[in-house]
């Protein structure tokens, strides 16, 4: 909910042209509770009386001498045109009243205040409103026209403070949302959003128009020209005025679109479909994504959001389900087939955030991408150097594996790149890729501290390096490798201790040869990938927080069906089995070259063990519920050699350590892990090992859904804040988890 507006703080207010614009003005202010006078002046003595009946304005008259002296606020709502002759009447006198406008173009209303004052006086606030109808007069006015709509202020660098401070807290009376930017680019973005549309509108009403007199074509006009033309309805006189004013902006913005047409042109011509297929799959892909900005759901609205789970003590684990599709293999299905020759198609997608917003990235660049549709995507392959620039910067989301990824493969294209992610990703190390990919040739700039944004610059010659590895990490490996798709000669990556393999894998299933040799992988750059159909198993990522429910809970039984079970994940399956653990894997199979297997898991008491150090890295993402199951044991768990959970989404030791010590289980934390000491005895008795509590998710997924895991051995309710972030790789955890028995609330807090 939006709090009240309140009144401005102006001794008196005028309206200078009292049309819908204006009149709305004067509607908002009163129904914000302003006591001050507002008066209008218009060449309509008609609109001036129609104000004063409506209870708008106190008084007004058709000359605007009489009323600028007892006014402190001025408001310019003329048409753009007529602007230049009021500020001459205006000129001689103003006294030390703050000037404002709602004009549509800015510089040249700019231009004209210069030339009647010589120069653009501190106390002259340029302003517009992004709010109108295409009803006119005063009599249209509606006081909530300006509520939750942008108003675009345009203040130079000797603009008054106190005079730009008086015009916001104008618009935030009515409710508005306020924005400053140059005129010059108010003027560009508005010919882009505003104005080039309109002139679209009017023209291709008008060219049908000059048909209908031989076709008759309106009568089976459908909906789609009613809802491409509606703003063709709009006042002739004040666009015409608007073109002529911003005649720059609007022409190149007519450069850029008609660049556009001709391009659609010469698809259809040649009855190219990828390229018809590539405009409209982006063009459709943008208009959704516009909806859903508008409609405050999309990942980047939702990082405001704040989503709290409640989950009651206690709860049962039965059932049988399937966790959604790997987010590292799904990542990469879209890069190596975005880069293959020929069409991918892909099964058991994970429609997470993150994996939608690699998706997206790939489309900004040109590529063609059908879907998701229930987990299936279908991919027109560029080849790999067929990527085109993106028109402004990638945003990755809360993704280290795609920052990491796309900066390998960004590094060898022929364009620049600018790489960025939320508040999360744009805090974590990039320095790790970064610094090889400068060995080999790659010029990269990172923000301080070797943060995103990253900007790669295109068009450098790369030559492979041999890189020892300081840290075991999936993510530096990978993007080597896809950096190594575009060095001269060969690239050698040597990890510390094995790490997940898919980008190998999915390399040598699109006939692109990766060898291994002990700790080291390699591959020569200069190949082609070929299109190869691939079926993303369930997350083991995923699924664990589900093995650990089942693992905790007296009386569970439990079966994850088709999940990826790569010998370089499954740290957790050997984790948990050491700690007592009913588990078993059943059929055995492989799919699109990654194992594959279903899970059952009871419920059986587990112990503490020392975390051997060999699974660390075979199970790093699985550590935020295998310390609840630590909780849960009988005994001390003993992790150490995990520095790397320190610059996960969140510094996952420290966090999971806060909100265990919040449920009453102690723990001591050490740099590189954590002792946990169970809650468990041998004798089993009680059915709740800890308390339950308030916890801060910190934003990061994983910790989030192991803490609502926990609750299953609670004795109270335990409360978990900033949970937005499990779409980024469980959409539909909280079904799930209910359809297995956990008892979960989810509520969105402001
Ligand atoms: C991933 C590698 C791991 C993992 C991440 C996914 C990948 O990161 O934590 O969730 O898909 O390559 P590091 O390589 O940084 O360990």
């Amino acid at each position: 909910m939006s709090a009240m507006p309140c009144a401005p703080a102006e001794r008196g207010i005028l309206i200078v042209g009292l049309g819908l614009i204006g009149g709305s003005l004067a509607a908002a202010l009163k129904a914000s509770g302003y006591r001050g006078r507002i008066v209008a002046c218009d060449c309509d003595a008609d609109e001036v009386a129609r104000g004063i009946d409506m209870g708008l304005i106190d008084d007004g008259g058709t000359q605007l001498a009489p009323w600028v002296a007892e006014s402190s606020l001025i408001v310019l709502a003329v048409p753009v045109l007529a602007m230049e002759d009021v500020l001459r009447t205006l000129a001689p006198r103003l006294d030390a009243q703050v000037v404002t406008d709602v004009g549509s173009t800015k510089s040249a209303i700019e231009a004209a205040v210069v030339r009647v004052f010589g120069h653009l006086p501190p106390r002259f606030v340029l302003g517009h409103p992004i709010a109108g109808s295409e009803k006119n007069g005063v009599a249209a006015a509606d006081a909530s026209l300006y509520r939750q709509h942008k108003v675009i202020l345009t203040p130079r660098e000797d603009t008054d403070p106190d005079a730009l401070a008086r015009v916001r807290a104008l618009w935030a009376a009515c409710g508005a949302q306020l924005l400053e930017m140059t005129p010059e680019r108010h003027d560009q973005v508005l010919a882009r959003t505003s104005h080039l549309p309109h002139l679209l509108a009017f023209s291709l009403v008008d060219t049908l128009a000059r048909q209908d007199e031989r076709l008759d074509i309106f009568r089976y006009a459908a909906g789609g020209f009613r809802d491409f033309t509606r703003i063709a309805g709009s006042d002739p006189v004040m666009w015409r005025d608007i073109f002529s004013a911003n005649r720059d902006a609007v022409l190149g913005a007519l450069d850029e679109f008609e660049a556009g047409v001709a391009r659609l042109r010469r698809a259809v011509t040649e009855g190219d479909g990828d390229a018809m297929l590539a405009v409209f799959d982006r063009a459709s892909h943008a208009r959704q994504y516009f909806d859903t900005l508008l409609n405050q759901t999309s990942y980047q609205a939702m990082e405001q959001r704040n989503i709290r789970y409640r989950v009651s003590p206690g709860g049962a684990v039965r059932g049988q389900i399937r966790v959604p599709g790997d987010k590292s293999i799904s990542h990469r299905s879209i890069m190596l087939g975005a880069l293959a020759d020929g069409v991918t198609e892909v099964h058991g997608f994970l429609e997470g955030e993150d994996s939608l917003a690699t998706l997206q990235a790939f489309r900004e660049m040109g590529v063609a991408i059908e879907g998701p549709h229930h987990g299936r995507v279908t991919i027109h392959g560029v080849g790999l150097h067929g990527l085109t620039a993106p028109a402004g910067p990638l945003y990755v989301g809360n993704s280290g594996t795609a920052m990491r990824l796309f900066a390998g493969l960004l590094a060898g294209q022929a364009f620049d790149t600018e790489l960025t992610g939320d508040v999360s990703l744009n805090k974590r190390p990039m320095g790790r890729i970064a610094d090889p990919l400068r060995e080999m040739g790659a010029v990269i700039e990172t923000a301080e501290g070797g943060r995103p944004p990253l900007t790669i610059r295109g068009g450098q010659a790369l030559s492979g390096i041999r890189y020892d590895m300081p840290m075991a990490s999936a993510q530096v490996k990978s993007c080597l490798l896809l950096a190594g798709l575009y060095a001269e000669g060969e690239t050698r990556v040597r990890e510390p201790a094995p790490t997940r393999d898919h980008t190998e894998r999915m390399l040598n299933g699109f006939g692109y040869p990766v060898q291994r040799d002990g700790d080291e992988a390699w591959l020569q750059g200069g190949g082609r990938l070929a299109a190869s159909p691939i079926d993303v198993p369930s997350d083991i990522s995923s699924a664990t927080f589900f093995l650990v429910a089942a693992a905790i809970t007296p009386g569970s039984d439990l079966l994850l069906e088709h999940v990826g079970i790569n010998p370089t994940r499954i740290g957790v399956i050997n984790i948990l089995q050491a700690m007592g653990a009913d588990l078993t894997l059943q059929e055995p199979r492989e799919v699109g070259g990654e194992p594959v297997a279903d899970i059952r898991i009871r419920y059986a008491p587990l112990k503490g063990i020392d975390i051997p150090t060999d699974q660390v890295p075979l199970a790093i993402d699985e550590f935020p519920a295998l310390f609840v199951a630590a909780a849960n044991a009988e005994g001390v768990t003993r992790l150490r050699g995990a520095e790397e959970l320190r610059v996960k989404e969140s510094d996952r030791i420290q966090a999971m350590a806060d909100g265990l010590t919040t449920l009453g289980v102690d723990n001591t934390v050490y740099p590189d892990g954590i002792d946990i000491v169970g809650r468990a005895s041998a004798d089993e008795t009680p059915a709740a090992h800890y308390r339950g509590g308030q916890v801060d998710s910190l934003g990061d997924h994983r910790i989030a859904m192991a803490f609502a895991v926990a609750a299953l051995r609670a004795s109270d309710e335990i409360v978990i804040d900033d949970c937005a972030n499990v779409a980024t790789s469980f959409p539909g955890f909280v079904d799930l988890a209910r359809r297995v028995g956990l008892v979960l609330d989810e509520q969105e807090v402001s």
